[in-house]
């Protein structure tokens, strides 16, 4: 490993421009995958903004093998060469072209950044800092380059080669071999820089874009997969509509394409025309992909491709900025998601729809980011420093960074928001900027001064808004008195708090009907609506409603328009009543998951103590009647009547503790599934989706629900009627939604005491059969047995511990690292913390091995243990052993950084 000296620490604070300028590059490949020689021809200049020294220029360069350098054609001998790049001397006084060749080794590459091959076709992954592993450089995203390339390979095993930009030249050399030579019109940073060469396929479409130019659409992928591409394609023609229509941006390039790999780090890469993305968000067939499936695959074309305007065309100045291009571009996509389900009606549907969007991203950010807000990793959405650059792209960037464009336009409406991004691509086009040149945009755009908004990008942790309320009946007036501070924020996060923030506080007001008050707030001349933001910028502020006839309910936090905590003493009834009423959506889950959160925890303390449990009856009636509303969506209902996650009921409380969380969970499963039984039945029946398979959401919310309803009966102390239906189910499937949730319901019901578990073990072996040759429902067979229901006498650390030694099993491909070790690790906490600690040894062996071969893997996966100190002391001890374990075995930057961080908290 080259990267195993003591972790430097990069400061947001020491940012100096570069020294140097790289206006143009010219590299040609050799492409051989153990010896691959690079030729890279550097156009530099000093940088008229530096500061300082530029008497030597310094290249990075890593686990590469020099072979020689010119400047200006001729032999140049100053270099010094070290593990880090290159330091080269005696530069002439003015313009000067830099010549450099180099070799690296992709075969052997199994850090999956940089040059590599994976099934014998080579691939590139530059962001963060990967292009220094293909040449020397000054990598970093502020040096903006323009590029052609030339790609050499062997015609017979590598006939497609690809580069970004257009094709301007291709032919034949001697020995059987071939050439494909790219330009690349735009400037670019070089982590968007991508090649890909190999045997593969594609599916293409001509579209004209809004003022009419030709574009030509490529989906690429192995042979085998070309009946899976349709869907990626699709969806891609809809995202570049999308953005044209919402935000004015078209298609720049007269080509765009996608490459499909089934080695990769992570999601997708938008580099520049060239996006390359994981196998598991392109390929999708009814057979292979469930509803799930299909949607990620929609939202994370439309991500890489919103990034070519968000990202690329205006790129980040330094990674601490990640969240300016991230942020902005998973709201982007999270609106362009939203906007697909709700087709191109207005109207109830449609809400429904939307706020079905907003319910999904709003769980991800509640169970990933606070928790990871809560932990040792915490950092503001714009961090002050990292050791692994790598180890920054978070929930935070990414999902908070989101909530905190969003904000944006909570506070200034559609509109206004569409009139700051216009502003901001007025000014910075081409370049590379900040996160306070964005706000600045949507600032001056809208007329406002937005410094304290800068805020939430300095201060880490979870803000908190506790909330108290007084009705004056005399005078009708009724007051929300709100406080916002940080609660118990852990250490990483302290460190970063300042003064309040500015937060839109959506309300509504809601009477015994159920129906929503015109609110007037003090000081104004009449009402004006039933639901406002209220700018709440103080540590404590009050707001006043004036002529409310009654004494309402409150709807706070309306739509989740803050990533905050909000405090309300509710009682049962009144969340019973919101569940039933509120017109927000988003908020009548809110009311349900509230109420289920609050019975759980109580039941998780009596688990603990070995107490018998009991369930209140007025929850499960207020269950009951969400099943039975059929005014609201399928896919809503799903929502409403899914349990909190073990993992977020364990984080709320005091001290976590996995075993009496998942008994609560199973306890209250049960007790829903025995309860409404006949309401479960008649659901199951009611939404099923005979015909052919859409993947639209109006079907998948059906299959959703009823797939939940399926699990539900699958836990009953009799689960026959259960396991029938879902061997039906599982036999005459016509899609991987419908298979994949019979077989769930299968291994379900096998946990139930004195179960067969023939019947699962036969669907199985069927499942394994049928999908051998298909790597991402193998990926599935994997995680259905990770993730799996344990018990006394069903070890799941033992049968993953099996399934490691499996023909199918291969640490290197993180897809199928993430099915096993990942899901049992993260998605199994009952049986990863189980009491004798098999759980953390497992993971320990796993974090290091996987640090020899792929530290942004491992450090993925080292992060599962940082939240120790919330545990039960039992449990605590254990974890702390298998981190020391870690952090004494471990080599990488990656790795280091997050146990180190850990262990210090
Ligand atoms: N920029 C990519 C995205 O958000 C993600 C990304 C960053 C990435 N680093 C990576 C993908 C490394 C793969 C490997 O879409
Ligand atoms: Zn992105």
């Amino acid at each position: 490993m080259s990267n195993t000296t003591a972790a430097a620490v990069i400061r947001r604070q020491d940012y100096t421009p570069p020294a140097f300028l790289i206006d143009s590059v010219a590299l040609e490949f050799d492409l051989v995958p153990a010896r691959t020689v690079v030729k890279n021809t550097m156009k530099l200049r000093r940088n008229p903004d530096a500061q300082g020294d530029a008497s030597r220029l310094e290249l990075m360069g890593e686990q590469l093998e020099f072979v020689s350098a010119k400047i200006d054609g001729v032999a140049h001998e100053d270099v010094r060469i070290s593990e880090n790049g290159l330091s080269i001397g005696n530069i002439p006084a003015g313009d000067f072209e830099l010549s450099i060749e180099n070799i690296c080794n992709p075969a052997e590459n199994t850090t999956l950044s940089g040059l590599y091959v994976s099934s014998g076709n080579f691939f590139t992954q530059c962001e963060a800092e990967g292009f220094r592993r293909i040449t020397y450089f000054l990598d970093r995203p502020d040096v903006m380059s323009t590029y052609t390339v030339t790609l050499r390979a062997d015609k017979a095993a590598y006939p497609v080669l690809l580069s970004n930009g257009n094709l301007i030249g291709e032919g034949d050399l001697p020995d059987g071999r071939h050439f494909a030579q790219w330009e690349d019109p735009f400037k670019k940073p070089s982590y968007l820089f991508a090649l890909v060469a190999g045997k593969l396929v594609c599916i293409e479409e001509r579209i004209r874009s809004g003022s009419g130019k030709e574009k030509l659409l490529q989906v690429w992928v192995e042979p085998q997969d070309l009946d899976k591409t349709h869907h990626a394609m699709d969806s891609l023609i809809n995202s570049i509509r999308w953005d044209e229509k919402r935000f004015g941006l078209e298609l720049d390039l007269d080509r765009f394409m996608i490459v499909a790999v089934s080695d990769f780090n992570m999601g997708a890469m938008e580099n520049k025309g060239l996006n390359i993305f994981n196998t598991k968000y392109v390929l999708a067939n009814p057979e292979t992909a469930t509803d799930t499936d299909f949607s990620n695959i929609e939202a994370v074309v439309g991500h890489e491709y919103f990034h070519n305007w968000t990202g690329n065309r205006v790129t980040c100045r330094d990674w601490f900025q990640l969240s300016l291009k991230e942020g902005l571009t998973v709201f982007r996509d999270q609106e362009f998601s939203a906007d697909m389900s709700a087709g191109d009606v207005d109207g109830a549907a449609s809400a429904a729809a939307r706020a079905t969007k907003r319910i999904e991203d709003v769980r991800v950010l509640r169970q990933m980011q606070f928790a990871e807000d809560a932990g040792p990793m915490a950092h503001p959405v714009r961090p002050e420093s990292y050791v692994e650059i790598n180890n920054f792209y978070t929930m935070t960037v990414y999902e908070k960074g989101s909530e905190v464009v969003r904000m944006y336009q909570t506070l200034f409406g559609r509109d206004g928001f569409r009139r700051g991004m216009d502003l901001y691509f007025q000014r910075f086009d081409g370049q590379a900027v900040t996160c306070d040149d964005f706000r600045h945009a949507l600032a001056d755009a809208n007329q406002r001064d937005l410094a304290q908004f800068e805020r939430w990008y300095s201060q880490a942790g979870t803000p908190r808004v506790s909330v108290r309320a007084s009705y004056d009946a005399a005078k009708k007036r009724y007051t929300l008195s709100l406080a916002q501070g940080y609660g118990e924020a852990s250490e990483a996060a302290r460190d970063t708090q300042g003064g309040p923030l500015l937060i839109p506080f959506s309300v509504g007001l809601i009477g015994k009907n159920g129906a929503d008050l015109p609110l007037r707030l003090e000081g104004e001349q009449e009402p004006n609506g039933t639901t406002r933001v209220l700018e709440f910028t103080e540590r404590d502020q009050s707001f006043t409603f004036v002529d409310v006839n009654e004494a309402p309910l409150p709807s706070l936090l309306r739509n989740f328009s803050a990533p905050v905590i909000v405090e309300y003493d509710y009682t049962n009834d009144e969340l019973a009543f919101l569940l039933a009423h509120d017109s927000d959506p988003f908020n009548r889950w809110e009311a349900g998951q509230r109420l289920a959160t609050r019975e759980l925890l109580a039941l998780a303390e009596r688990a603990a103590k070995g107490e018998t449990l009991a369930i209140d009856d007025q929850v499960i009636a207020a269950f009951a009647r969400v099943l039975d509303d059929t005014t609201l969506t399928p896919a809503f209902r799903e929502l409403a009547l899914m349990l909190p996650s073990e993992s977020y009921l364990a984080e709320q409380m005091a001290v976590s503790d996995p075993a009496a969380v998942h008994a609560a969970r199973v306890f209250m499963s049960r007790r829903l599934a025995s309860q409404l039984r006949d309401k479960w039945l008649a659901t199951y029946e009611a939404n099923r989706t005979p015909g052919e398979y859409r993947p639209v959401s109006e079907d998948a919310g059906k299959r959703g629900l009823k797939n939940l309803a399926l699990a539900y009966l699958s836990q009953l102390d009799d689960p026959r009627e259960a396991v029938k239906l879902a061997q039906a189910q599982y036999d005459a499937a016509n899609n991987m939604t419908d298979r994949s949730a019979a077989l769930s319901a299968l291994l379900l019901a096998s946990a139930t005491k004195g179960a067969d578990a023939g019947v699962a073990d036969a669907a199985l072996a069927d499942f394994y059969r049928r999908f051998e040759n298909e790597a991402l429902v193998i990926d599935k067979w994997f995680a259905l047995q990770a993730t799996q229901r344990g018990g006394p006498d069903r070890k799941v650390i033992e049968i993953v511990r099996k399934l490691m030694q499996h023909q199918a099993f291969n640490i290197r491909n993180p897809n199928r690292a993430r099915s096993l070790i990942f899901s049992f690790c993260s998605g199994n906490p009952a049986q990863f913390h189980a009491a004798d600690g098999s759980g953390y040894a497992f993971w320990a062996e796993q974090v290091i091995a996987l640090d020899a071969l792929n530290p942004q893997v491992a450090a993925r996966l080292a992060r599962g243990l940082e939240l120790w100190r919330r545990f039960t002391p039992q449990l605590r001890e254990k974890m702390h052993a298998a981190l020391s374990e870690v952090a004494s075995k471990v080599k990488s930057r990656d790795v280091r950084e997050v146990v180190e961080k850990a262990l210090a908290a």
